[in-house]
């Protein structure tokens, strides 16, 4: 973690948790809360909870330090394509980050780098930020080409984008996600070196500077301050350890603490 990025922890709630589980877990993340706190939380539930979580943080009065994220969009506003979410559609409902390109609909339903290209312009065109999400598979990871495949990803998405819109980028390895075999701190150190290294060439020094990196793939409470004494990793994208709040708030709470000592 470096002083001048505000670190950012994200919930990636998947498929899990009904509108009223939902208003349950803000009720109980909302508490630990009540102190100003050095980084910022987006959650990020389904679409069918979103309305409801935007309504329990602004009762409990924390919609300043915790955002709103949708877990997928598609990128034209409108139009006949039943089952999909528009932006202006999260938009409206309070979020103000998507996340895009997740392996899990990369592998699960198709997307190719192309789309999720398309998807993260859309966003950034409509105001919002993307979370940017890019990573290997096993089979890539053995084969040597991490690096190579992280970098591809990432440049086709944010090749042409305007440099003054908001980014943040996600390197979850895909084997590491959900499997609890997070990667080592250090190689997924050097890949964040990497992903600094092509945006400054993408997007220029300064913007590339203001993106904040988060590595993602079974983060927990007790490993995640070895990540965050690593220079370039700014936060984390969780997914199942954000599923419990107290889990996430120690998460959170444990990673602040290890990013200002390390
Ligand atoms: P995990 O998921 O924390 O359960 O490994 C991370 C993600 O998929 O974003």
């Amino acid at each position: 973690m470096t002083a001048n990025r505000r670190p950012l922890f994200v919930a990636n709630w998947k498929m899990h948790k009904t509108a009223s589980e939902a208003r349950s877990y803000v009720a109980a993340l909302a508490p630990w809360l009540a102190r100003p706190l050095s980084g910022s939380i987006v959650l990020a539930p389904p679409y069918t909870a979103l309305e409801t979580v935007a309504g329990a943080l602004k009762q409990a009065r924390v919609f300043g330090p915790v955002a709103l994220a949708a877990q997928n969009v598609h990128p034209l506003s409108d139009g006949a394509y039943t089952g999909e979410v528009s932006i202006p559609m999260v938009r409206e409902l309070g979020c103000t980050y998507v996340i895009v390109g997740h392996s899990e609909r990369r592998i699960l339903f198709g997307e190719s780098d192309a789309w999720v290209g398309e998807k993260t312009r859309a966003v950034l065109s409509g105001g919002l930020c993307p979370i940017l999400c890019v990573g290997e598979r096993l089979d890539e990871r053995e084969a040597g080409l991490t690096e190579s495949v992280v970098l591809r990803q990432l440049e086709t998405a944010v090749k042409g984008i305007e440099p003054a819109g908001e980014l943040v980028v996600a390197y979850e390895p895909v084997w590491a996600i959900g499997t609890g075999r997070h990667a080592k701190p250090v190689d997924a150190g050097s890949v964040h070196d990497a992903i600094r290294c092509k945006l400054k060439s993408l997007l220029g020094e300064t913007a590339a500077s203001r993106v904040r990196i988060l590595y993602g793939g079974s983060v927990t409470p007790e490993n995640i301050n070895s990540f965050m004494k690593e220079k370039e990793i700014d936060g984390a994208l969780v997914g199942g350890a954000s599923l419990d709040p107290e889990r996430f708030f120690t998460l959170i709470h444990n990673g602040l603490e290890a990013g200002e000592s390390g």
